[in-house]
């Protein structure tokens, strides 16, 4: 009995061992797929998380998106940045509610990500609002480099930082000059703002076209400025860089044949009959995203609209010259994306004047509409938008979910003629989804129309103070 209670005890053991044994096998080679995913991760960067929070608890909105790599290093870095802001703005809130109970607190976290073969740059941009006329902004800078799959410094991407920051200090002023960008006219502030400190220039970001420096507001520039970017061709700046971080000089553009030429439209007559459904894309542009749903809409003759932000648009003028003169429809999201309900007539003014001439520095035309950030409007800023307040009636949720297979389906669950649909050229996910759509569609008598054609076919009319639709 007890000789074969131990025996059976002992086999016992000898099988959870063999369990342990096998679940440890099993764990392992789940581990080291995992880690082998992270260290291979996908090229085009598809995986991303996106937080979004709107805790009414603590008064206040909470919209927080940030990119990961699948770098743990550098996820680590990028949502620890993120946290530490999230939690000093509810901290402030509380602060603040004790001397204006009714506020509602604003902290939006939004990014951009720039690439190049060696290096990821990431902007972070912190944009809070804790009452009063105006946002408060920040805005960080993290890189890593991605042979070595290390997280680098500022200082890293440069032979010799000090040296680089004369350089680019001078190179800067130039650029500016050359932008004809709305600067301090007193020297002094300009000279402090462009001086060769780390702070004036650690906004900077290495993409295929050159250096990106970001100039936050009042740094070169007044109020009325915003944000200035500037780019700076590889043939200027690979001097400073070390090599790793050099890039091809860009290629020279030919500003007059862009200008020239006829714009890209369709006669509206062959649409007449058929299904219309408006792709709007919101928050843009962005240079390789935008410029692959232009080469997939040409290749299909589909027009859309870009609710562009002035900002944007401003760096990127020349992807919103070839949308408009793609034959698409260039409208207005804004100059930086704020709520408009939290600015006062004058600053409303002023964000809606800036973003309309960023809009017409680009396409020289004026925007066809706005869609105010958010969907938020009122009638003010109606008034003082003087075109359309469009909107959608089919969310994709394209920011949040960034599938490109959920994308798809959220459209397809509500398509029908007269939709119009909320759509990001910020992820490739997006573009995906769009541009199977089309094809999908196709046989099934849809057509992709902008707003300037939905006009042309008299299905809306830029009389209107609101669009929402445009159902037959
Ligand atoms: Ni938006």
């Amino acid at each position: 009995m007890t000789v074969k209670k131990r025996k059976l005890k002992k086999s016992f053991k000898i099988g959870i061992l063999c369990l342990f044994i096998v679940l440890f096998i099993v764990v392992g080679i789940k581990a080291v797929n995992l880690f082998g995913n992270d260290k291979e991760p996908d090229k085009n960067m598809t995986s991303y998380i996106t937080k979004n929070i709107i805790d009414k608890k603590e008064n206040a909105v909470i919209k927080i998106s940030y990119p990961t790599f699948g770098y743990e290093e550098f996820d680590k870095m990028i949502e620890s940045a993120v946290s530490e802001k999230e939690r000093e703005f509810i901290q402030e809130v509380i602060d603040t509610r004790e001397i204006a109970p009714d506020l509602i607190g604003e902290l939006v976290i939004d990014y951009d990500v720039f690439k190049t073969d060696s290096l990821i740059s990431v902007h972070l941009l912190f944009s809070k609002y804790l009452g009063g006329a105006n946002y408060i902004q920040e805005n960080k800078s993290c890189y890593f480099d991605i042979k070595s799959k290390k997280v680098i410094s500022w200082e890293d991407l440069f032979e010799d930082p000090n040296d680089a920051l004369r350089q680019l200090s001078s190179l800067s002023l130039k650029q500016l000059k050359n932008m004809d960008a709305d600067l301090w006219e007193e020297k002094t502030m300009l000279d402090e703002g462009l001086m060769d400190k780390k702070e004036n220039f650690e906004n900077c970001f290495l993409e295929d076209h050159g250096m990106l420096i970001l100039f936050p507001i009042y740094q070169v520039g007044p109020r009325s400025s915003g944000n200035i970017w500037i780019i700076l061709g590889y043939d200027q700046v690979n001097s400073l860089l070390k090599k790793d971080y050099q890039g091809a000089a860009p290629l020279v553009k030919n500003e007059s044949e862009k200008q020239e030429g006829e714009r890209n439209l369709r006669d509206v007559s062959e649409l007449q009959d058929k299904k219309l459904v408006a792709l709007t894309f919101d928050d843009g542009p962005s240079y390789q995203i935008t410029e692959s749903l232009l080469d997939g809409l040409k290749e299909r003759n589909a027009k859309v609209t870009f609710f562009v932000l002035g900002s944007r648009a401003e760096q990127y003028k020349d992807v919103v010259q070839r949308a408009y003169m793609d034959g698409h429809t260039i409208a207005s999201h804004s100059y930086d994306h704020k709520n408009l309900l939290n600015l006062d007539a004058e600053s409303l003014a002023e964000d809606l004047n800036k973003a309309n001439k960023a809009v017409l520095d680009a396409t020289g035309a004026d925007p066809f509409a706005l869609r105010p950030p958010y969907g938020n409007y009122s009638q003010e800023v109606i008034d003082a938008s003087k075109m359309p307040v469009v909107l959608w009636n089919v969310d994709t949720e394209d920011w949040k979910n960034r599938d490109a297979e959920i994308t798809y389906q959220n459209i397809m669950d509500h398509i029908e003629d007269g939709s119009i649909i909320l759509m990001h050229d910020l992820y490739g996910t997006s573009v995906e989804a769009a541009l199977k759509l089309i094809d999908d569609l196709a046989d099934q008598g849809y057509a992709f129309v902008s707003l300037e054609e939905l006009e042309r076919l008299g299905r809306i009319s830029s009389d209107a103070d609101v669009i929402s639709g445009f159902k037959n």
